[in-house]
């Protein structure tokens, strides 16, 4: 998998995709949107990737939009639509709804459209010294694209607010308390922790974690019920799937004495 603004690579089942523009701070411009959308696909059914992880190249995870490529030099042209389609599309609609999990991993700046990305992910975890800010104001536009959306989703309203109408920078402890992101660790530890998390995941049975996500998500934006509806087909879904295994070996091993759900995977006693 070669991409002019991506490097991927794969390890322990995990798909690291880094943001690959290091000299620009890994602001995604149209080229990165393009790759990003291709990448996706690509990973949706790589069999070496159960888990994706994101993160940037140097001291950035990602700049945002790219002010010169994207906003500068392609407004008015059908490109300018086109792109920004392809960047609401691959942050919002295809993350969100991805078959597996995925992770970003703030090693440093991420600013404005950059917040959508990381919202659309299932977890995020930070550098205690990444720097996060919507720096939309300061350039005097607004959090647009799906940014405002991904406010609306993540955020306390009287931080959104706060953080769109001054752009003040925050950081990765800070993000913590927000809610932001599940976690920060010093930036030398970032890896190490991200990759114990993703590596656990890795472990679990894919449609259950799919299942996890979907049955999250979608409840959301469902009535009440409509969402219980769901679950009860989600699970004879699953249960198609998996040819009957959360019953049979997931509740069947710990009926007869194997494990404990309660205290660890299935399977963990076995490989020991
Ligand atoms: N779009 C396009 N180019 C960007 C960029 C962006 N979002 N962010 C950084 N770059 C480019 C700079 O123009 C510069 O290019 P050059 O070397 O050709 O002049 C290069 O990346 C390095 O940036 P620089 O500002 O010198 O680095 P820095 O480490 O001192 O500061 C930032 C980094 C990210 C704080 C600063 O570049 C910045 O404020 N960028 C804009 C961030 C933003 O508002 N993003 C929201 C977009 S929705």
């Amino acid at each position: 998998m070669n991409y002019e603004t991506l490097k991927i690579e794969f390890k322990d089942s995990i798909a690291t995709v880094t943001l690959n523009r290091p000299a620009k701070r890994n602001a995604m411009n149209p080229q990165m949107h393009r790759d990003m959308t291709h990448a996706l696909e690509e990973l949706r059914y790589d069999e070496r990737a159960a888990v994706i992880v994101f993160t940037g190249a140097g001291t950035s995870f990602c700049g945002g939009m790219d002010l010169k490529e994207f906003f500068f030099e392609s407004k008015g042209t059908p490109e300018y639509d086109r792109i920004g389609r392809m960047a609401v599309e691959w942050r919002g609609r295809t993350l969100r709804q991805f078959p597996k999990p995925t992770i970003a991993m703030i090693n440093g700046f991420c600013f404005g459209g950059a917040f959508s990305f990381v919202e659309g992910c299932d977890l995020a975890f930070a550098a205690d010294e990444a720097t996060f800010g919507l720096s939309e104001i300061n350039f005097k536009l607004f959090p647009g694209g799906g940014v405002s959306k991904a406010l609306a989703n993540l955020f306390r309203p009287r931080d959104a607010l706060f953080y769109g109408m001054t752009g003040r920078k925050f950081d990765g402890k800070t993000a913590t308390t927000m809610g932001f992101v599940n976690a920060s660790f010093p930036l030398a530890q970032l890896e190490m922790e991200t990759m114990t998390i993703a590596k656990e995941i890795a472990a679990k049975d894919p449609h259950a974690l799919r299942a996890t996500k979907e049955a999250y998500r979608f409840s959301l934006e469902m009535s009440w019920d409509a969402a219980i509806s769901y679950a009860f087909a989600k699970e004879n879904d699953i249960t198609l799937q998996q040819k009957g295994a959360w019953i049979d070996e997931g509740i069947g091993d710990f009926l007869k004495g194997e494990f404990k759900p309660g205290l660890e995977s299935h399977g963990a006693k076995k490989k020991k």
